[in-house]
């Protein structure tokens, strides 16, 4: 369907010629004074200076045609020269009821649906999740959603971080504590043993030991480093080692993406795009855009317009061994192999904003990729408690993500202390509320900003919120399991509307709009933004009429489809910043 604000546009344009004027000032934007009007145009402004005429004059002239348009309920010249303008509520509302009808309530999918790969996640295997592994699960899952919601073919990659420097780490650690297993015999040709040497907590102990007693010890650092180039070389015990630590880690993982309501659409790692790397590094120095400095291979990425520090892109350390820009570089060649992505997006803290830009530079100078490629990289910023220091636990440790999972189902179950409802329910409503509070509360600040985690607020059922969505949702959900079922409208009466009803209309009719904006700046902000206009309008509606009362039952009729529209545009809304709604709460 097209726009509202497309609509007038077009006749907007089509206007500003008949009178003479240039079509490129005739711009028509959302109304920032929506207590004036719903849409403006400001172009007669520009346009003065062009004509050397005064803008009311020329705003005067246009109004003038496209006055009697049925579509606007208001559309006039006000000083100095903005044109403002309405929509009639008829008009929205048989808007709103086409769209109901519509797959995807009108949205027009993308004109070039693009092949995408969301790389977001990035776990470390061998280490628990913690609250630092929220916001890059959070935002890549919306994001892939949001993108794959509007047409595009989006693959999710979780890669995992399972080659570098932290599982030489572990290695080394569990060489000193075990030196007499059978892994680090370098004569032993047999099989080795099918169970792990450790469990899942136990590995999750010796990562954190390991990386704080290398800081302290050089030589272990040492054989740290040459662990993992021992193991990128195919030592056999080493090798069956690492797939140990990728077993157990793995399903640990696996369970707690899950329950974080992360699905990615690949699980690869890592070390997956180990077998590109040979050929890559012999093309890249084939071509010519590789050289030796201080031992290591290194692509020079400075451009000449650079203004800070851009230094060369390391593809091999000076002993040989590849390291994260390797794995980062190898994996673009496998993504290419694989999907021949258009667009490859990274959900990456900011702080390595450097480092891609030094990826993505190499990949564009060393052909890796097709010229026209587009490569982002979502940086995010930190969540801080109070004091603007990265979240912790009390005692100053950083917090697991099943703990902050945990305490905000808690704090949600017991906001519903009152509830008669089951121990157990009550239970499992509050983990599917904490998840949208902790979600949304994520997701309605701008990526790249630290944000604070507040669980008072976050979990709160009014304000910007994510259970104050939900709450709105429920509220429908209970009105419209009162009334019938079967009411089939197919376009509304043509009476009058109410002004709580005219808002609710409007706003059911930029849905579009909204989720245009947020693929096209990869914010999931924008869809929050909207579901809290539109829980605020229907709570508005709802407040100023008697639904299950009413008496005119055209009116009643109309309602009950504007009540499940609500629903199933605030539905499709929550699932692609991934989190439900119950059914009661
Ligand atoms: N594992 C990395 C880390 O802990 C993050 C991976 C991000 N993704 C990527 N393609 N580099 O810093």
């Amino acid at each position: 369907m097209n726009k509202i604000i497309s609509t007038i546009a077009e006749k907007m344009s089509a206007a500003f010629v008949a009178a003479g004027y240039e079509e490129r000032f005739a711009a028509v934007t959302v109304s920032n004074r929506p207590d004036l009007c719903q849409y403006q145009c400001n172009g007669a402004m520009a346009a003065a200076k062009q004509y050397k005429k005064a803008p009311i004059m020329i705003a005067n002239e246009v109004v003038a045609g496209l006055a009697g348009d049925p579509m606007f309920s208001l559309c006039e010249a006000v000083a100095p020269g903005f044109i403002n303008i309405s929509v009639s509520a008829q008009y929205l509302a048989e808007y709103v009821f086409a769209m109901k009808d519509e797959e995807k309530f009108g949205l027009e999918l993308a004109k070039k649906p693009q092949t995408v790969v969301v790389d977001y996640g990035g776990a470390n295997v061998a280490k628990p999740l913690h609250v630092g592994h929220l916001r890059p699960a959070v935002i890549g899952e919306a994001v892939k959603r949001i993108l794959r919601y509007t047409g595009n073919n989006v693959i999710g990659d979780a890669h995992f971080g399972d080659w570098g420097t932290p599982i030489g780490l572990i290695i080394t650690e569990i060489r000193r504590r075990q030196p007499e297993l059978v892994y680090f015999d370098p004569d032993y040709t047999g099989e080795y043993p099918k169970e792990p040497p450790f469990t899942v907590s136990e590995l999750e102990e010796i990562y954190p030991f390991a990386s704080g007693y290398s800081k302290e010890h050089e030589d272990y650092r040492e054989d740290a480093r040459r662990a993992i180039l021992e193991l990128q070389n195919g030592r056999r015990g080493y090798y069956a080692l690492w797939e140990h630590i990728m077993t157990v880690s793995m399903m640990d993982l696996k369970k707690n993406y899950e329950s974080l309501g992360v699905n990615f659409d690949l699980w690869k790692k890592e070390s997956d795009a180990q077998p590109y790397i040979p050929d890559m590094i012999q093309e890249m120095k084939d071509k010519g855009y590789t050289r030796i400095s201080e031992g290591a291979l290194v692509v020079d990425v400075k451009e000449e317009t650079d203004t800070k520090e851009m230094p060369p892109c390391m593809i091999l350390k000076s002993d040989g061994a590849t390291l994260y820009n390797t794995t980062d570089l190898a994996t673009i060649v496998e993504r290419r192999k694989l999907f021949d992505p258009d667009r490859i997006i990274y959900v990456v803290d900011k702080r390595q904003s450097l480092y891609f830009e030094q990826i993505f530079r190499c990949a564009k100078k060393t052909e890796l990729v097709r010229p026209e490629t587009e490569f982002v990289h979502i940086g995010f910023g930190t969540m801080t408690d109070k004091g603007g220091k990265p979240f912790k636990t009390r005692d100053g440790g950083v917090m697991r993500l099943e703990e902050l999972v945990g305490n905000i189902a808690d704090e949600v179950y017991n906001k519903m202390a009152d509830r008669d409802m089951p121990e157990e329910e009550r239970r499992s409503i509050a983990k599917t509320i904490g998840l949208a509070a902790l979600k949304y509360g994520d997701l309605s600040n701008q990526s790249t900003k630290d944000y604070i985690f507040d669980m008072e607020r976050f979990t709160s059922f009014e304000g910007n919120t994510g259970p104050y969505i939900l709450y709105t949702m429920v509220r429908i959900k209970s009105i419209l399991s009162k009334l019938p079922g079967d009411v089939e409208v197919s376009a509304p009466s043509g009476r009058d509307y109410g002004e709580e009803e005219k808002n609710l209309l409007l706003t059911l009719s930029r849905f579009a709009d909204s989720v245009e904006k947020a693929a096209a700046e990869l914010s999931p902000m924008k869809i929050c933004q909207y579901i809290y206009d539109l829980a605020n309008c229907f709570n508005g509606f709802y407040h100023a009429n008697k639904i299950l009362s009413e008496s005119d039952e055209t009116k009643k009729s109309e309602w009950i489809v504007l009540l499940k529209l609500t629903l199933a545009i605030l539905n499709d809304c929550i699932s692609m910043l991934a989190f439900e709604a119950p059914d009661r709460m």
